[in-house]
Parts: C-alpha cells; structure tokens; sequence
C-alpha cells in the first residue's frame, strides 16, 4: 500500500482556529494510482476534513499532500482538472433542472461547448439520468440528487475521484448502480478515494482502506491485511432462553472480550486481538453452563469489517 504513491499524504495535521484538538492528526497515507481506495471512520473522525485538503479546498495546518509530481497547494493542481470531488453534502441548484445544473457545473470546469455538450450526454448515461434532464432538481428523488451529484463530479473526466459518502439515504437500486458505474470507471484506471459509514460498500468496492478515528490512522491495509492483522474473532451462539444481565456482565469482565451483545437468545461476542494464547470460548461456556442456559446452536470465526470497525473504534457514541 506504501509504493508508488499517486497521492502521497504526509504528516498531515489540520486544526481549526475554533477548536482545541486536531481534526487530522498527522495522518500518512499512500494512495495508489488505480486503486479504489476507502476511508472509513465514525462521526467526526476527520474524513472530510482530509478529503478537503486532498482536493486543496482547505490548507493543512502542517504536512503535505502531492498528487502525482505536484503539491496540492500548488494552483496549478486545482486548475487541471486532474482532481473531481463529490461532495458529502449535495451541491445542486434545485431550481435548475439536471441538464442546466450539469452545463453550469461544466463551464465552470472551463470545458468547451462542444466538449461539454458530450460529457453531459457520457455522465447522463454513466448515471442514468437521461429520462430526468429536463426536470428540476427540486422534484428529484433523494437518490436521483445523488446520481447527479456523482454525474457532475464526473463531467470533466478526473483521473482522481474524490467520493465523500455517495450513497446516503438512496435505494438499493441506485446503490448498486452507483457502485457499477463506479467500478467501471475505476477499471478503466480512474482512481478512487471513498468515504462511507456503510462497512459492506468498503468489502465490495475497496482493494485498499484506512480506518482513522479523532484524526489519526488506526489501522490500514486491504482487507484480508486488516482481518487478518488485527486477528479478531467472534462467538455466536443462541441459547434456549435469554441471558440475564447479570450474566451479561460476567461475559463482559473476561479477559480479551471486547464487546458482547446480546438480544432475545442471541448472543455475539467480539475477541480482541491479542488473545491467540488463550481459551476463551472455554471460559465463555463455562460461565453460560454454570447458569443452568444451553446453548442451542453456536459458530466462532473471523470478523467482518464491520466487526472489526466497532472493535477499533470502540462503541461510544460520537458527535
Ligand atoms: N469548519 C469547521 N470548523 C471547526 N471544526 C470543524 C469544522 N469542520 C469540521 N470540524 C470538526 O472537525 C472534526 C472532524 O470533522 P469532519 O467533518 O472532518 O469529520 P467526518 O469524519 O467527515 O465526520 P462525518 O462522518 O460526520 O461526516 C469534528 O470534530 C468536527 O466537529
Ligand atoms: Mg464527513
């Protein structure tokens, strides 16, 4: 994940005047051309931040951020149409029907009447908003607005895509066009770099991720890298009848369990990973047999990312 950095990002720290802690906190990153790269952290991590001092629109308070041979500070990087962004918060003229906001969105970009008139056509179907390019922005359906804002991110062909969560709040069909077009487009050597909170879109999309959590990098790696590094496991099992809270607890004190959670007669338990020396699915059983419970059907195996990301970043609730 280190070589040939395409975006190399180094020491990169940002604090806000207003703010006491860092919103990025010397954060190092690699980013290969061609990989559709995931950044994942919980509410307040910093993703945003950072993919705003990817794209030059925010200065780090110190660090660096080259893509390709050229610091992003350097004016020339924003002018070259190198980079695209989509952002987070949707950026549409609602009074403005697709078409309109994709040709002032275009020439923006300085593209030629020309040039535009076949980017517009290209993102319409990449999108497949063809059937809405006359209706206003304002009448569109959550997913649509999203489609358009990708649509826009794409009008004047980046090699980089910058995608800050492109999928909240759409359907499982425009999901998954999204994810098609997004695909395509990075098998055609676009490279990607992905925000989201949805665990599953980074197993399916990303061949590369990094987990930051209050500003700074916790884990990064592809994903057997980080499922196997971290090592974590899991135990579930249903018993014939709920546990006590009691017992709850008593799972919880063991040694090495990072989380448990139990509901109805089902139980999932989450190992840390420094636990390879001991048994603890022994340790767990017996405190369940002691009760009187048993156990009526139970599977132990590898974390999920999602798994994973709860045992990195914890389960306290964030801004
Ligand atoms: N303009 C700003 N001024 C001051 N603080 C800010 C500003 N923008 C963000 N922050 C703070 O910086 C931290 C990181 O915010 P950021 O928006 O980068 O997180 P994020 O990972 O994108 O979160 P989310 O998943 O909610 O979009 C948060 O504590 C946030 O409150
Ligand atoms: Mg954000």
């Amino acid at each position: 994940m280190e070589d040939k950095a395409f975006v190399a990002i180094r020491k990169v720290s940002k604090l806000y005047s207003n703010n006491k802690l860092p919103a990025v906190d010397g954060i190092d990153l690699s980013i290969r051309q061609g990989s559709f790269f995931g950044l994942l952290g919980p509410n307040g991590a910093g993703k945003t931040t950072l993919l705003s001092m990817i794209c030059g629109l925010l200065a780090p308070t110190s660090g660096s951020i080259s893509i390709g041979p050229d610091s992003v500070n350097n004016r020339k990087i924003r002018n070259n149409g190198l980079l695209g962004l989509v952002p987070q918060e949707l950026a549409l003229y609602p009074t403005l029907t697709a078409g309109e906001n994709l040709a002032f969105f275009g020439a923006m970009q300085g593209l030629s009447s020309a040039v535009l008139k076949n980017r517009i056509k290209a993102c319409l179907e990449i999108t497949k908003l063809d059937a809405r390019v006359n209706d206003k922005v304002e009448n569109y359906s959550g997913g649509l607005k999203r489609r358009l804002n990708l649509a826009i991110g794409l009008l004047h062909e980046p090699k980089l895509l910058v995608l800050d969560e492109p999928t909240v709040g759409i359907d499982p069909q425009s999901r998954n066009l999204i994810f098609a077009s997004l695909r395509q487009l990075n098998n055609e050597g676009m490279t990607l770099i992905y925000t989201t909170h949805y665990m599953e879109e980074a197993e399916q999309l990303c061949d590369d991720i990094a987990i930051i959590d209050s500003g700074k990098i916790i884990a990064k790696g592809t994903l057997d890298e980080l499922l196997h590094d971290n090592q974590c496991q899991s135990i579930l099992f249903r018993t014939n009848n709920p546990l006590s809270s009691a017992l709850i607890e008593k799972i919880a004190a063991l040694p090495f369990i990072t989380k448990i959670t139990s509901a109805n007669s089902k139980t999932e338990i989450l190992i840390g990973n420094d636990s390879s020396n001991s048994n603890i699915l022994a340790d767990v059983l017996e405190s369940i047999k002691n009760t009187g419970l048993d156990i009526t059907s139970l599977t132990m195996g590898a974390t999920n990312l999602e798994q994973l990301f709860l045992q990195l970043t914890g389960t306290q609730l964030r801004d």
